[in-house]
């Protein structure tokens, strides 16, 4: 199995350009099959969820044309079946986006259950309930989720509960349908925005994506359009959060700083100093992080997807600092191998109660899930000494390159596969 081996101690200093965001690609592709017009995308992150994806939409019977590293051209109208079942799709969540988009498209989808990950249970009643409210039969058997409709209507449907998955997956649902859906208690993430807008430059009728009620007019068909993602506001904060915990510089570009804010806000109540530019974040790192609290909540608020980083910068603040997450019930995994490295940090329900420490030091890591392995990672770099992550492929589910970045800013970090390479890194690097 791959590891990264990792020297800690320097300081990351430099310009890192991010990619476009997963998590809004992951939806886009799937919304790419509801036209039979060639749709090309760019500045679409090369990461392991995006290309189990995009196989599992060739394996349907699209045709898929890599154009360049980040850029393909969809076409769905070769598409022949509504069943997606294959065993890579079950590893990665988004596969349920194929169920709003076929459902929408063909009135019929079936696909592979996403398991629930090592975050927390993640059901999907919200989106199973939208397609019923439009008009669709649901059902759940041997593991697959099948929907079918005569014709799907529009209806008005409130969350209980906001839900990214579900505002993108009823989006996706109802842009073809009859008559006007309207979602309520909608989720704002930039990442809904951005699959609203590429919906709308297909030809579709999305209003209000962005607040908390969405209106969607059913339009009669899609067409092709070309379309650039946003970038990355969680690899962003990643890195953010890198220059943070090793007192280093780091300006993160082609950014949109909007999106950001609550990262810079926090960094800023740590003691760091944030410069902004129309594309661009620059992170200026201090000796003396200061301790805060912080709470997980939907967008604009600080995200999920950000708390294991906080967490590490946190872990090595002067003083008490607490870390609250509201969204997700086993998102605190990664504790237990902070502490292995010398942090002092209990957690009691969804509150992490973090003491400052002076320093951390290296060792042999497992990473629980995508998030809490890039904070590993950035525990590791700030970290004296040594330390070996295992179970990377968790990593490189949503960071493109990320030891390639973080070596331009100064990391000394190797992905290996055997320990004889582990070995011959460290005397190397000594
Ligand atoms: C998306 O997951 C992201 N994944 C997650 O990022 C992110 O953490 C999450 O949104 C929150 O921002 C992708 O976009 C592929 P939710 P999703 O539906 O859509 C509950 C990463 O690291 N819920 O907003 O699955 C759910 O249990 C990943 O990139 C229901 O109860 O999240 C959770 O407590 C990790 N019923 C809360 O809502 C439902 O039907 C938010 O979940 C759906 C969700």
């Amino acid at each position: 199995m791959e590891q990264y081996v990792i020297k800690g101690g320097n300081k990351l200093v430099g310009e890192v350009s991010i990619g476009g965001a997963k998590n809004a690609a992951l939806g886009i592709l799937a919304a790419a099959i509801m036209t039979d017009e060639t749709v090309t995308i760019e500045n679409l992150p090369n990461v392991r969820d995006t290309r189990v994806l995009l196989q599992a939409i060739e394996g349907i019977g699209a045709k898929v044309k890599y154009v360049y590293n980040n850029c393909v051209q969809i076409n769905g109208g070769s598409i022949s079946d509504m069943i997606v079942d294959y065993e890579y799709i079950r590893k990665i969540r988004a596969s349920y986006y194929l169920l709003g988009a076929l459902l929408g498209k063909y009135k019929t989808s079936k696909v592979a259950l996403p398991g629930g990950c090592n975050i927390g249970s993640r059901p999907i009643d919200q989106h199973l309930k939208g397609f019923r409210a439009l008009g669709a039969e649901v059902e759940i058997e041997h593991g697959m989720v099948s929907t079918k409709a005569e014709s799907l209507k529009g209806a008005h449907i409130y969350f209980d509960v906001v839900t990214v998955g579900a505002t993108i997956n009823l989006m996706l649902a109802s842009c073809l349908a009859e008559g006007d859906t309207i979602l309520e208690n909608a989720a704002k993430e930039p990442h809904i925005v951005d699959v609203a807008n590429f919906l709308n430059a297909m030809g579709a009728n999305i209003k209000g994506a962005g607040t908390d009620v969405i209106r969607i007019k059913g339009v009669s068909r899609l067409h092709g359009t070309t379309y650039s993602i946003i970038p990355d506001q969680i690899e962003a904060g990643t890195f953010m959060f890198a220059a943070a915990a090793t007192r280093g510089d780091i300006t993160v570009k082609d950014v949109i700083p909007k999106h950001l804010e609550s990262l810079s806000a926090k960094l800023q109540e740590a003691g760091c100093e944030i410069v902004e530019g129309d594309d661009w974040v620059r992170v200026i790192g201090t000796d003396n992080l200061k301790s805060t609290n912080v709470k997980t909540l939907p967008y604009p608020g600080f995200p999920t997807d950000m708390q294991p980083q906080m967490a590490v910068v946190l872990a090595l603040a002067n003083g008490a600092s607490m870390v609250t997450e509201s969204i997700f019930e086993n998102r605190f995994k990664y504790v237990g191998e902070l502490n292995r490295m010398g942090c002092n940090i209990k957690v009691e329900g969804n509150t992490a109660y973090i003491e400052g420490v002076e320093k951390m030091t290296g060792a042999e890591l497992d990473a629980p899930d995508l998030r809490a392995g890039a904070a590993l990672v950035i525990a590791a770099l700030a970290a004296e000494g040594f330390s070996c992550i295992n179970d990377i492929e968790y990593i490189q589910r949503g960071y493109e390159d990320f030891e390639g970045k973080l070596t331009v800013l100064g990391a000394v970090i190797k992905r290996v596969d055997n320990e004889h390479d582990a070995q011959k890194f460290k005397l190397l690097v000594g």
